[in-house]
């Protein structure tokens, strides 16, 4: 326990967050892999909660619902190919949390104050098992406030909205991109305007506006950034 409290101290974290669709995830896979960090996907949790919890037959919208439900679920955490990842039940969820569906019910699972509480505990645990590259909306304000580095990524809606389109597309999912740009806007607007860790720019982060660059370049320049050079 006092070795892992010491290890958590002593290993880095840089803070990747941003609005939907922003290539956090991409580009903190790739900062990750070039820094021999490990890669947290903090949605992915959120995602898997929400999934999971309509999974027994809650109402996402019902918090009292969820939190009860959450507090039956197993989640277990292993580091694998460079990233922390997580079972719930012994099941490691992956294209089942990226459905339009779960996107619609997580903003509200993740604007319920104790399942951030729970998630908040966890993400902060992982520090015990390496040096972090983590992204989300509240890891650079909320989770770790203290971290090495903090970046926001951000691109314009249309470009966020084009983004997201073509990733669904071959996960079979046929929503036309204004129908993607509604739904990424009214998940910004749920995710900014809750209560409990709503996503806003840290005081001390580095914004990178992703419009109109590839991934390969935001990951140059977050790393350049990150020795100093940028
Ligand atoms: O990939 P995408 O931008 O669609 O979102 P995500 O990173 O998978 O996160 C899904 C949802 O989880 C967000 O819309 C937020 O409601 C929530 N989330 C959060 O509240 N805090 C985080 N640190 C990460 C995600």
């Amino acid at each position: 326990m006092i070795f892992e409290r010491l290890a958590a101290m002593l290993n880095k974290v840089i803070a990747i967050d941003g609005p939907s669709a922003s290539g956090k995830s991409t580009v903190a896979r790739k900062v990750a892999a070039g820094l021999g960090y490990q890669y947290v996907d903090s949605g992915a949790l959120y995602r898997g909660i929400a999934w999971k919890a309509a999974g027994m037959g809650c109402d996402p919208a019902k918090s009292a619902e969820v939190v009860a439900a959450m507090g039956r679920m197993k989640v277990y955490f292993f580091v694998e190919a460079g990233a922390v990842r997580y079972r719930i039940d012994g099941i490691e969820p992956r294209a089942e949390i990226r459905t339009e569906r779960v996107s619609e019910q997580v903003s509200w699972v993740a604007a319920i104050p104790e399942v951030r509480a729970q998630v908040t505990q966890w993400l902060r645990n992982m520090a015990g098992l390496g040096d972090l590259v983590m992204e989300g909306r509240d890891i650079g304000t909320v989770v770790f406030p203290e971290a090495d580095a903090k970046f926001y990524l951000d691109a314009s809606p249309e470009e966020r909205a084009r983004r997201r389109h073509a990733e669904l597309k071959p996960a079979g999912e046929t929503a036309d991109v204004n129908r993607v740009m509604d739904s990424l806007k009214t998940r910004d607007q749920r995710d900014s305007g809750r209560k409990t860790a709503p996503l806003k720019l840290a005081p001390d982060a580095q914004v990178v506006d992703t419009t109109g660059l590839s991934i390969d370049q935001v990951v140059e320049q977050i790393l350049r950034r990150l020795r100093g050079n940028g």
